[in-house]
């Protein structure tokens, strides 16, 4: 596996790939890979011919105040696991490669399904997120890029783009990849102390439960909701969302939907932690 920091030689690199008819496959990340981000690539291997994943911890997708400064940083372990994973081309590449002027043409977030959820409590952080696959898609050329369900939101986002800017890319979701107790896997989760670590598994817990619930025939989704919030908050998560949505849309679930998924957004201590669960009824 070759890694790259320069978007001239990615270019050059992909044109080859593609003169020889080789469908590209691509997973954008910011690094710190766990077993999430290794089944993005092996689903990328099983769906392309030529992988290639990316390294870039994206400064426009941070808030004032985020964890920008202490998000893991940890490429060589990186290197290793996407080589063993099966990637062909790794890029990572400097800040400066990828914004080397102080401003940056940004790429509006597709409106609505950003007005919410992470959107109203991560201010420009979905235009972050747009503006950066935007660009490593312009540098990658993919055919297929493939997203982890875990940042839902993230995803219903980047195939809302890709649509709406009549981009010739498959976009492939994957299931969440949950450690044994069912805390879905998260570069921030080595932020946690050992105490929250193992509060950290209520969340999945209450998912499930909630999701259940509603299997059961129970559509009172703001009693559900309520209990959900009401659940974490006894253990010491500051919520900021536990709410049934409809998939496409990430509106308020109704009665009528079939399609449904239940977010959760809280912070234990100054770590923040997503999770959902998705299904059809
Ligand atoms: O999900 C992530 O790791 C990032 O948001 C992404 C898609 C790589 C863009 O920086």
């Amino acid at each position: 596996m070759q890694t790259v920091g320069e978007i001239k030689q990615i270019h050059k690199i992909i044109r080859e790939q593609k003169v020889n008819g080789k469908k590209v496959a691509f997973v954008p990340t910011m690094g710190n890979l766990h077993a999430g981000h290794i089944s993005l690539i092996t689903k990328a291997v099983e769906a392309g011919d030529f992988v290639v994943s990316s390294v870039f911890v994206n400064p426009l997708q941070f808030c004032e105040g985020e964890d920008y400064g202490e998000y893991p940083r940890t490429l060589k372990e990186d290197q290793e696991k996407l080589k063993d994973a099966g990637c062909d081309l790794l890029f990572a590449p400097p800040v400066s490669e990828m914004y080397p002027r102080a401003k940056v043409t940004n790429v509006i977030a597709p409106a609505e399904i950003t007005d919410t959820l992470c959107g109203l409590s991560r201010p420009g952080h979905f235009a972050g997120v747009t503006t950066v696959v935007t660009k490593l898609f312009g540098i990658v050329q993919p055919d297929i890029a493939v997203f982890g369900k875990k940042d839902f939101q993230q995803l219903a986002v980047i195939r809302r783009m890709t649509e709406d800017l009549s981009l010739p890319i498959e976009i492939i979701g994957m299931e969440t990849v949950r450690e044994a107790d069912g805390l879905a896997m998260s570069s921030r989760n080595s932020f946690l102390s050992e105490p929250d670590r193992k509060t950290a598994i209520a969340i999945s817990e209450n998912l499930k439960k909630a999701k259940a619930q509603i299997e059961s025939g129970n559509k009172d989704f703001a009693a559900i909701e309520k209990s959900g919030r009401a659940e974490l908050e006894s253990v010491g998560f500051v919520v900021d969302y536990f709410t049934v949505r409809e998939q496409a849309t990430l509106n308020n679930a109704t009665i009528d939907d079939r399609k449904l998924v239940i977010l959760v957004a809280a912070k234990l201590g100054s770590t923040r932690l997503i999770d959902n669960i998705d299904f059809v009824l």
